[in-house]
């Protein structure tokens, strides 16, 4: 592929290699995703397309912010008149795609704004990047919203276990129940807690994000998990030992509640990786490592969200999501 010119943020000649689009960069796994690429790839630019929800915070990106071969731009993907002319005047190769409504609680009350974002804001970018005859396009999600058309475009489609780490809003359980002990709160386990869960580091997932992209099928599934699994119970007696510092069954109950479960709570979600493994990504950080350094990263950076106190709610409350 021959060199593209264009604009950096300064305004800057620039020369760049290829130009990757990112939807989502200011939530939790994009922004993990828009640090190791921009590391990985100096002579690309990468453009970060965010319009910064609720859950999104650009202090997640601050380490990068200046870097000559990022640009940040806020807008909806929703918006086709927008994401047209993104794409128009961009010149984008690659698109990866994790913009999206994301957090099971507010689907129940705000199920219109999440077929609007992840069905409909979708089919947005999708035909915005079929006109621009993308390279690659990947999504994090399902595949249903692309109809028949897989087979003449270039679309890989990743599916992922639940992601822990730095830059999660902390309506979604770990960064909860760390920010709830670590405020002197009892974890809210919604119902008995047996339901189980597989946790994957972030980085672990941006790494399966770059194997993708480097090396991923177009038209192919990819399942993005690990065989670490562990129910919400046991992750709560996990953190409240490691942050209450206490390994007394006595103790370990002080720090836990149980509030009504969710309308709908699946027990599992059991999934098979090995075609990932395939393109050789595994995961590499260790549970122990992982939930150390998102305590410590909690305990510094909880406030990078201006509402994040509402999200410790058992339930979000409505007030959190101001557009339902
Ligand atoms: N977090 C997990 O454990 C997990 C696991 C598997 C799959 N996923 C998938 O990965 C993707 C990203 O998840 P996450 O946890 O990083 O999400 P997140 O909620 O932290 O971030 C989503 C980002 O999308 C942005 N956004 C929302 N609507 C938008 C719109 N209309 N236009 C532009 N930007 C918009 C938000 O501002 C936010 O920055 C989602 O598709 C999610 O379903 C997440």
């Amino acid at each position: 592929m021959s060199e593209e010119s264009g604009w950096n943020v300064r305004g800057a000649r620039a020369s760049f290699k290829k130009r990757l689009l990112v939807t989502g960069g200011a939530g939790f796994i994009a922004s993990h995703v828009i640090i190791c690429l921009l590391e990985r790839y100096p002579d690309y630019l990468i453009i970060n397309l965010d319009k910064l929800d609720y859950c999104a915070s650009l202090k997640n990106l601050q380490s990068v912010s200046s870097r000559t071969n990022y640009r940040f731009i806020q807008g909806d993907i929703c918006d086709e008149h927008f994401v047209k002319l993104l794409f128009e005047t961009e010149n984008i190769h690659i698109v990866l795609h994790f913009a999206a409504q994301t957090h099971v609680d507010k689907s129940f009350w705000c199920s219109s704004e999440f077929t609007n974002v992840n069905v409909d804001g979708t089919q947005v970018l999708v035909n915005a990047a079929y006109q621009a005859n993308v390279e690659k396009f990947i999504h994090v999600s399902t595949d249903e919203v692309y109809g028949g058309s897989i087979k003449e475009f270039p679309v890989v489609v990743t599916r992922s276990s639940n992601v822990y780490g730095p830059h999660q809003y902390p309506e979604k359980v770990i960064p909860k129940f760390i920010a709830l002990l670590q405020r002197n709160r009892k974890c809210c386990i919604h119902g008995t807690g047996v339901q189980a869960r597989h946790f994957l580091y972030a980085t672990d997932v941006a790494e399966a994000f770059l194997t993708i992209l480097e090396k991923g099928e177009p038209g192919e599934t990819y399942n993005v998990g690990t065989n670490f699994e562990m129910s919400v119970i046991q992750l709560a007696k996990e953190l409240v030992h490691l942050i209450k510092e206490t390994a007394s069954e006595s103790e370990l109950e002080l720090w836990i509640e149980h509030v009504s479960d969710r309308p709908s709570n699946d027990l599992g979600y059991p999934m098979n990786s090995k075609k990932l493994h395939r393109l050789g990504w595994k995961p590499k950080v260790a549970w122990e490592e992982g939930i150390r350094k998102t305590i410590e990263w909690y305990e510094a950076n909880f406030h990078n969200w201006p509402d994040a106190e509402k999200a410790l709610d058992p339930f979000p409350s409505s007030a959190l999501y101001k557009r339902c």
